[in-house]
């Protein structure tokens, strides 16, 4: 088992050396790759005088030689353990010292450090992956001037980039360099190469204050015609910065690299971010609308990295929410502005509910700022992130627009050039607003989902109503006493009318701010019982309890004017009758209640005002949805509960689906903006729905979309429709078809991959066993792995969890493989088989079985160590 040890915040010291200057030198080769490292480190003046100095290098590091000053140390003057390089001689205040290492770029298939992905070199440090590269003081409170020459054959690898502005270059017969200099000092996590043979677009932006920055994303020759989009996102990016948070770009030239092989959605590196191609390249024919609002949004988070995370960093993992937290509210504010708000809103808080709750739920709970990891990686987690975003936000709500905005001044005024803490950032809220936010910071050090329960009384004779609201935490692993947090709560009532009812604010609505674990509110002077709509715009991430009748909700589904909430009141009707026929075993053919067809019909009727948001109100909770807020999690009775209410929506409303089918269908050229990706949107979830008919009509429907659109988005839905209808030949001449049009676009094989992986019929393993092997798959690609293992564990759960056992087995075969390949990748996959304890004992026993196959399998990475161990516990 691994030796790794677990590493604690409370445990965190300042360095104690700094390093002042970086030189680089890398000689590339893809298989003896050398790299010379000087750096001008001298003895922090705040730590310890007799603390020796340690570097941190992987044991893949082959260290040629080692020297101060000049001088060559012999192998005597260090030792060398697991991770760390713990040098044994006297050191002067200040000094040189002299690093050469050799790696092999090739050999590296964990994706972390220097690797080559389809023939170019690129890297991948945060959050430790520059110890793969030489030894150094690898940690994010060590921020150093980084300058970077990068010495390649200049045929294979025409273009060689990193850091900052290019300051030199030369060239002999075979090879060229470029010297890079990145005049910001910045932690080693935020390092990045690039060496390839790749083509480039170029643009111009001109800043707030009048400077030029040149702006190039580079990608293989191929997928040229595929940057449009990402480059016009990183202009708005730019745009959106200087107007919201006054923050404007610091280099003359900012760059993005796509590539295919890649960890994560991408990765902010000072001035040269690199993007998996899913997260950068989008065109019309091969993108869907989904996949380009994806690439709007990472440019957008990367971006705004450069002031929350570069300029302003972390000063240990433990603060990693510190930008990451900050930036996923940064590119949320940013995507709801580009768009629709509400519509961003109710995506994020859907990712939000089913993800993070249910992570909170589960073994590897944590708080946004955990206390202590194995494996760093393995908390990059959507407590970190998502959740991370809901506290900045609730900040937000808390101090209002402009004290907010003066609060982020004063932290990037504060703390430019530094690496700090959640407590820092929080300091500044508290400085502008000269507010005590001490409880609140228990939204960082508290794991779990608070509940929020709300009983509420209507006094007719006093005409008061009262709310009280109890709110309570269960516990998580390693936290069982919780404490009491302040919850902002967003309040409105409504008459019987629909009208908003004034409050003692003067304002249709009312900001609560709930910091007990009781808490009264009272209303006087009502003529009626109001009706409360509870947590307007999600203003806390709590899971909320009010036994609202279906009245109530179709109620609010009709008046409330948040989306949020009318979107939630739809979803929560819905959440109703599936959970009665969930109980019942979901195959129950009952009627459908007249409260939901009546409201579905409403929501079809005006669907067209605002087709983005009926799309969303039109859908069905999710399986995933549906499982989170399950005590025991029945899969076939979901999948067959919401399989049977679609088609029963379906075929009650057959005509009002094809009518707004037809009605948003358009013969305009295809253009990626908000409103023809709402009609778009709205059009393929009518299809879906006819489709749930199994009638050849709608088949032929499918199929005519199939062959006359002209670009992705409608082309896959209509595939998708077929592949998880009835008609099974039909589905296999699409996806032929399809396979035929599109074998040589990387991204699109993706897409049809996980669609046939996410396909509940019978039979799945096997199909997905099949797609292991064919041509399109390449299971060193992070990827294709996603496509087809991640969702078919996570999506096709009827199949996944089958009484065989056999998905289980499945699962743990690949992770065992995987393991020793990309630890990073296989920690992450292992996600489903850690949730044993929310199903049938039956199924718990496999699970646990499977798990317990891979602890014994023998030699496991930290990463999927941490992750068994936890979950075994
Ligand atoms: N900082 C990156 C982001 O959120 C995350 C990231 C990219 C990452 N690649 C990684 C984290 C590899 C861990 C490992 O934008
Ligand atoms: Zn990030």
């Amino acid at each position: 088992m691994s030796q790794k040890s677990v590493i604690y915040l409370k445990d965190y010291t300042v360095p104690a050396f700094l390093v002042e200057t970086v030189d680089l030198r890398f000689e590339l080769d893809a298989t003896a790759t050398c790299v010379e490292s000087v750096l001008r480190m001298r003895r922090n003046p705040q730590a310890s005088p007799d603390e020796s100095l340690c570097l941190f290098g992987h044991d893949s590091l082959e260290l040629l030689s080692l020297s101060i000053d000049g001088v060559d140390l012999p192998s005597s003057a260090w030792l060398r353990q697991d991770e760390v390089l713990r040098l044994t001689v006297q050191l002067n205040e200040t000094f040189e010292l002299r690093c050469v290492t050799k790696i092999n770029p090739e050999a590296n298939t964990a994706l972390e450090g220097l690797y080559l992905s389809d023939g170019m070199f690129c890297t991948q440090c945060e959050a430790e992956g520059f110890r793969r590269i030489t030894f150094y003081p690898d940690r994010p409170d060590v921020m150093a001037v980084f300058t970077t020459t990068l010495i390649a054959n200049k045929n294979e690898y025409p273009i060689l980039l990193s850091n900052g502005n290019p300051v030199a270059q030369g060239s002999d017969e075979t090879n060229h360099w470029v010297t890079w200099q990145d005049p910001f000092p910045k932690p080693a996590y935020l390092f990045a190469l690039v060496a390839g043979d790749l083509s480039c677009a170029e643009d111009t932006f001109i800043t707030q204050s009048g400077r030029a920055v040149k702006l190039q994303i580079y990608a293989e020759a191929k997928d040229l015609d595929k940057l449009g989009h990402a480059m016009e996102s990183l202009k708005q990016s730019m745009r959106w910065d200087e107007r919201v948070y006054g923050r404007e770009y610091d280099l003359d030239i900012y760059m993005i690299v796509a590539v295919d092989f890649f960890n994560m959605g991408a990765m902010e590196n000072k001035g040269l971010n690199i993007f998996n191609t899913s997260c950068v390249l989008a065109h019309p024919r091969t993108t869907t609308d989904a996949a380009f609002q994806r690439v709007e949004s990472v440019v957008a988070h990367e971006y705004f990295h450069n002031w929350s995370g570069n300029r302003v960093t972390c000063r240990d993992w433990f603060q990693l929410s510190l930008k990451e937290g900050f930036t996923v509210f940064r590119d949320q504010c940013f995507s709801a502005d580009m768009h629709s708000a509400a519509v961003r809103r109710v995506e994020d808080v859907t990712l939000l509910r089913t993800a993070q709750f249910a992570e909170d739920a589960g073994p590897m709970s944590h708080p946004v700022r955990p206390e202590s990891f194995i494996e760093i990686s393995n908390f990059y987690t959507l407590t970190v992130y998502e959740k991370g975003a809901e506290i900045v936000r609730m900040l937000h709500t808390l101090l209002g627009e402009s004290l907010f905005r003066k609060g982020t001044d004063l932290y990037f005024d504060r703390h430019d050039g530094q690496a700090v803490t959640t407590d820092d950032f929080v300091a500044c809220m508290e400085a502008v607003s000269q507010r005590d936010l001490t409880q609140f910071k228990r939204w960082y050090s508290q794991a779990g989902t608070p509940r929020l329960d709300v009983i509420d009384d209507y006094d007719a004779d006093q005409g008061t109503y009262s709310l009280r609201f109890i709110q309570s935490t269960p516990p998580t692993p390693g936290q069982t006493e919780k404490y009491p947090l302040h919850i902002p709560l967003n309040l409105a009532l409504f008459d019987s009318n629909g009208e908003v009812i004034p409050l003692s604010n003067g304002q249709s609505s009312q900001l609560l701010e709930l910091t007990n674990e009781e808490t009264t509110f009272v209303v006087e002077g009502l003529h009626e019982q109001p009706i409360p709509s509870l947590l307007r715009g999600f203003s806390a991430p709590v899971k909320l309890f009010y036994p609202y009748t279906e009245e109530q909700l179709s109620f609010l589904l009709t008046y409330e004017m948040d989306g949020f909430s009318r979107w939630d009141a739809g979803q929560q009707l819905a959440v109703r009758l599936l959970q009665a026929r969930i109980l019942k075993g979901g195959k129950v053919e009952e009627e459908l209640p007249k409260t939901i067809v009546a409201a579905w019909k409403v929501l079809l009727e005006n669907a067209s005002d605002d087709p983005a948001m009926a799309s969303l109100l039109l859908t069905l909770p999710t399986e995933a949805y549906l499982s989170e807020i399950s005590s025991v999690i029945d899969v076939d009775a979901i999948f067959h509960a919401r399989r049977t209410v679609r088609r029963q929506l379906a075929q009650a409303l057959e005509t009002q689906w094809l009518t707004l089918y037809n009605e948003m269908g358009s013969e305009e050229r295809y253009r990626p903006d908000s409103s023809e990706m709402a009609r778009r949107s709205l059009k393929n979830t009518c299809l879906s729905y006819l489709m749930a008919l199994d009638s050849p009509t709608y088949l032929a429907l499918a199929e005519q979309q199939f062959a006359e659109s002209d670009n992705m988005t409608e082309q896959f839905a209509a595939l998708s429709a077929v592949v998880y209808s009835v008609f099974t030949d039909s589905a296999r001449e699409m996806l032929d078809e399809f396979l035929n049009q599109w074998q040589h676009e990387s991204l699109v094989m993706n897409q049809w991959l996980a669609l046939q992986a996410a396909d509940p019929k019978a039979g799945a393993l096997s199909r997905v066993k099949a797609l292991l092997e064919h041509p399109v798959y390449d299971s060193r690609n992070p990827n294709k792995l996603r496509a087809v293992i991640s969702t078919f564990c996570n999506q096709n759960t009827v199949n996944f969890h089958g009484l065989d056992g056999e998905g289980y087995r499945f699962l743990a075969d690949k992770i065992i493989e995987l393991d020793k390949q990309n630890p990073q990748v296989a920690s992450r996959l292992l996600t489903p088989l850690t949730r044993w304890k929310r199903y049938d004992d039956q199924r718990q026993a496999l699970m646990k079985a499977q798990l317990q196959r891979i602890i014994e399998s023998g030699d496991l990475s930290g990463d999927v160590y941490e992750v068994l161990s936890k979950s075994m516990a």
